[in-house]
């Protein structure tokens, strides 16, 4: 080859990174850290963090499989799957053990489905910040889709229908739709109705459904079951969860995934598992073990997750009163530990008196002047005059375990001093926002 001339024009490369913002929850986690290192008082209700201790059964697991420091197959182990795919059945979504594909986490999970469908997804408007983030990153168009009232976690069927059509008279290779059930942020739960209907949309338009059920067994009623597109659509359903919210093992990082069965599911695993052995190669041997171990769901792990979904319940609960009695609207949650209060009823009184046009305006105020740490529903891709924020009370259940443990073990634990004393710190910022409106208000009315 020639030598190139010393006067050849370099085309100058920009030496930056390609800007990709931190997850609107970690940066608010970090933000409360802060305020919390200056000494000055928070109230963290932005990271959707369990905020209950490791159950000790699940540590011992652990320990005892810490020598395990082998890779493993790219799918999980044997014992792994086989424990996932009998927490499935008794959900009455029986599965094959061949079905099951596990990974660091859920979110890595479901960013490797992403890439192995390819192609454009539909994303519930409001819902999980990681599935549009994750769809951009993948080089995909996340297009977003409202839910029906009152219900979070599934796209509008007859919005889905439109999109799709829509997207793809513009080009745009539409492949799958995410569903939340039950939901984050909302803390509402779909009706099998809705679920139903979405299910022949998907069909009727070719799309994969990815029904990401990380919050199924923190539904507050008890009995009440999660519809899952899975029984609807199973041909075309992936299935996702994780230990991360029942157990509170979010740390841990371990996920799993059931693939449909038939051809469709087949050729997915083989992507899915191709997209996995670049990427994370194996889920750590040792959390596979423990995992196993939580999955066949002992009678000590089953008792800790039902008393997790009590203490939930209760504090969700007593915090969506609180939101409502400062004249918020607020679904009352069904599920999870969220809720997604709607200041729209106050939006003059606090656009008066405070300025605040944005939900992203009312959190800013929110946690600056009163170290309230929420999200606002733009991060989750609601319309940014939309005066809707996520609220996440499980940090409130304790700073330590000792607390932590006695709020699981409490019948009321919002009455515990440090919950109440929270609650009621809650309730002086919320009267604090509509007094300063009153105030702002002209004499007599
Ligand atoms: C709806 C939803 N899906 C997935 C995840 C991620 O879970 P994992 O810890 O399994 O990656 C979260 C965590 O916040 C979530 O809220």
């Amino acid at each position: 080859m020639p030598a190139q001339k010393e006067s050849a024009p370099v085309r100058p490369v920009p030496f930056t990174p390609r800007p990709v913002p931190l997850s609107a929850t970690l940066a608010v986690n970090e933000a409360i850290a802060r305020r919390r290192r200056e000494g000055r008082r928070v109230l963290p209700l932005g990271f959707g963090e369990a905020g209950i201790p490791i159950h000790p059964a699940l540590t011992r697991e652990l320990a005892a499989a810490a020598g395990r420091g082998g890779y493993g197959p790219v799918a999980g182990s044997a014992a792994l799957r086989a424990a996932a795919a009998g927490y499935w059945t008794r959900r009455g979504l029986p599965t094959d053990p061949s079905a099951v594909v596990a990974g660091p986490g859920s979110k890595p999970l479901l960013y490797a489905l992403l890439t192995a469908i390819g192609g454009d997804v539909v994303v519930p408007a409001p819902s999980w910040v990681s599935y549009a983030a994750q769809a951009s990153l993948a080089g995909a168009e996340p297009i977003r889709v409202a839910t029906p009232p009152g219900e979070g976690g599934v796209p509008s069927p007859a919005l889905l229908a439109d999109a799709v059509v829509r997207a793809r008279a513009r080009g745009r290779e539409v492949r799958a739709v995410v569903v939340t059930l039950p939901d984050n942020p909302t803390g509402t739960i779909a009706s099998e109705e809705t679920v139903k209907r979405m299910c022949s949309v998907a069909r009727r338009h070719g799309l994969v459904v990815i029904s990401d059920e990380i919050y199924r067994d923190l539904v507050h009623e008890p009995g009440r079951t999660v519809p899952s597109p899975a029984r609807h659509a199973p041909e075309r359903t992936v299935v996702t969860t994780a230990l991360s919210k029942s157990l509170a093992a979010g740390g841990w990082r371990l996920g799993v995934a059931r693939l449909p069965d038939g051809p469709f599911g087949r050729a997915l695993r083989d992507s899915l598992l191709g997209v996995a052995s670049e990427i994370w190669s194996s889920a750590p041997a040792p959390m596979q073990q423990a995992a196993a171990y939580a999955f066949a769901e002992p009678p000590e792990l089953a008792e800790h997750v039902d008393r997790s979904r009590r203490l939930h319940a209760a504090v969700a609960g007593a915090v969506a009163d609180r939101f409502a009695a400062a004249g918020a609207k607020v679904v009352r949650p069904e599920a999870a530990f969220y809720l997604y209060p709607d200041f729209g009823p106050l939006r003059e009184t606090l656009r008066e008196a405070h300025g605040v046009r944005t939900a992203a305006d009312l959190t800013n105020l929110l946690l600056e002047r009163y170290g309230v740490g929420v999200l606002p529903g733009s991060s989750f891709g609601d319309a940014p005059s939309a005066l809707r924020m996520r609220v996440a009370p499980s940090l409130l259940y304790g700073e330590d375990d000792e607390h932590r443990l006695a709020a699981l073990a409490s019948p009321e634990p919002e009455r515990l001093p440090w919950v109440a004393d929270s609650l009621d710190y809650l309730s002086d910022v919320l009267a604090d926002l509509s007094a300063s409106v009153t105030a702002a208000e002209p004499a007599g009315v």
